[in-house]
């Protein structure tokens, strides 16, 4: 079974299915794929939305009846099919003009060009109803040190942030933006390259409470970092605005794989995270269908991505509902850890007039071994 419906809120980004293999030593190995094609089939296989960056929809340069030609089509597609655009994007990073970064180009006048290109963007994106704005800093980052004032990047960044707040806010749209971090690539070194980065420059801006985190599972992986943890903390600062989902084995080049073809123990953990830990927002796929398939391939990659999330989820839930997990739970003391430190009206006194039998405790077992090993039971489909 496992088949997506309208309210499992799959989303996929127009630039995923459309990508034409092209890497840094391999040629496009497929054709340009028409973004109506692409709703109609995503509609299709049970989608709830598609995502777009301005130039994936509407080729840089085009003449204003051209765009309008392109979006009267794609409107039409939406309506059509029902499908959704919850979140939009800007490329700031294919064009030469980008080699030194958007925002935080050396080139004021490149910097200038970018906000205008994400504010007229920001335009659309609002007229479409997306809730969301994502922001990747792809070509904002470094190779070298001495080329780049690290103080100066984070300031240009901020009052980039500042600006495209106030003009959220002047022009009274619903949007929230989402930092995308990533450790590197196509940069040596890319800035904000964590979920912790991001977090902590968030409380830097004028309007915090405008600006979340999109974390992707290879980007946080790529750096070595555990993606259900960072994803766990964005949720606690109330900053999971947005995800990106795919899949990606160890620290190396992004991979883009589809969801679940990578770490697949910590894409159970993260969709029992995402479950149950309260977000609620679009399960967004950001990856890229390997240059060995034809396009037949590329829908069978999507396809793939939706129903491992599917089938993770019904674990998931066989998992928490296990008598023998909750049992093991409870002797690994999991629920113990929401209990205050302190108790109601306790003071530092109390802790000090205290005692430990420290040989006791010290010998005391957390059986995280066993309670681990049922989930990967469950996982694996023996339980
Ligand atoms: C990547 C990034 C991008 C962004 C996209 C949205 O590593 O290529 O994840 O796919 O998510 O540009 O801004
Ligand atoms: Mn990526
Ligand atoms: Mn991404």
């Amino acid at each position: 079974d496992y088949q997506p419906a309208r309210e499992d809120k799959f989303t996929f980004g127009l630039w995923t299915v459309g990508w034409r293999g092209v890497n840094t030593f391999g040629e496009p190995v497929r054709p340009v794929l028409d973004a109506v094609e692409a709703v109609r089939r995503l509609s299709d296989l049970g989608a709830y939305g598609v995502t777009f960056h301005d130039d994936d929809l509407i080729p840089p340069g085009s003449d204003a009846s051209t765009r309008e030609q392109i979006l009267k089509r794609f409107r039409g597609a939406l309506e059509d099919t029902g499908l959704a655009v919850p979140m939009v994007t800007t490329n700031l990073f294919s064009h030469p003009v980008f080699r030194d970064g958007g925002f935080t180009s050396n080139s004021r006048d490149v910097r200038r060009y970018a906000l205008r290109k994400v504010i007229r963007n920001i335009d659309l994106a609002a007229e479409m109803g997306a809730e969301t704005y994502v922001c990747w800093n792809g070509q904002d980052g470094a190779e070298t040190e001495a080329g780049k004032n690290d103080r100066a990047q984070l300031d240009r960044l901020r009052e980039a942030f500042n600006i495209l707040s106030d003009y959220v806010r002047e022009q009274g749209y619903g949007l929230r933006f989402a930092l995308e971090p990533k450790p590197n690539e196509p940069r040596g070194d890319v800035l904000l390259p964590t979920v912790g980065h991001a977090l902590a420059f968030i409380n830097e801006l004028d309007h915090p409470e405008m600006v979340g985190v999109n974390p992707e599972v290879g980007h946080e992986q790529m750096a070595g970092l555990n993606f259900a943890h960072g994803v766990a903390q964005a949720l606690w600062h109330d900053k999971l605005y947005h995800i990106d989902l795919n899949g990606q084995r160890g620290v190396k080049y992004d991979q883009d794989l589809r969801f679940g073809a990578g770490d697949l123990k910590e894409a159970f953990f993260l969709v029992d995270l995402l479950e149950n830990g309260g977000y609620t927002g679009p399960r967004h796929f950001d990856f890229k269908p390997p240059r060995t398939e034809d396009m037949e391939g590329v829908w069978a990659s999507a396809e793939g991505c939706m129903r491992n999330y599917l089938i993770l989820r019904e674990k998931s839930k066989a998992f928490r509902a296990d008598p023998e997990v909750r049992a093991a739970l409870d002797a690994s003391r999991v629920g113990e850890l929401s209990v205050p430190t302190l108790g109601e009206g306790e003071s530092v006194a109390d802790l000090l007039g205290e005692e430990l039998d420290l040989s006791a405790v010290g010998e005391r077992g957390y059986g995280f071994e066993r309670l681990d090993q049922l989930a990967l039971d469950h996982l694996m489909g023996v339980r």
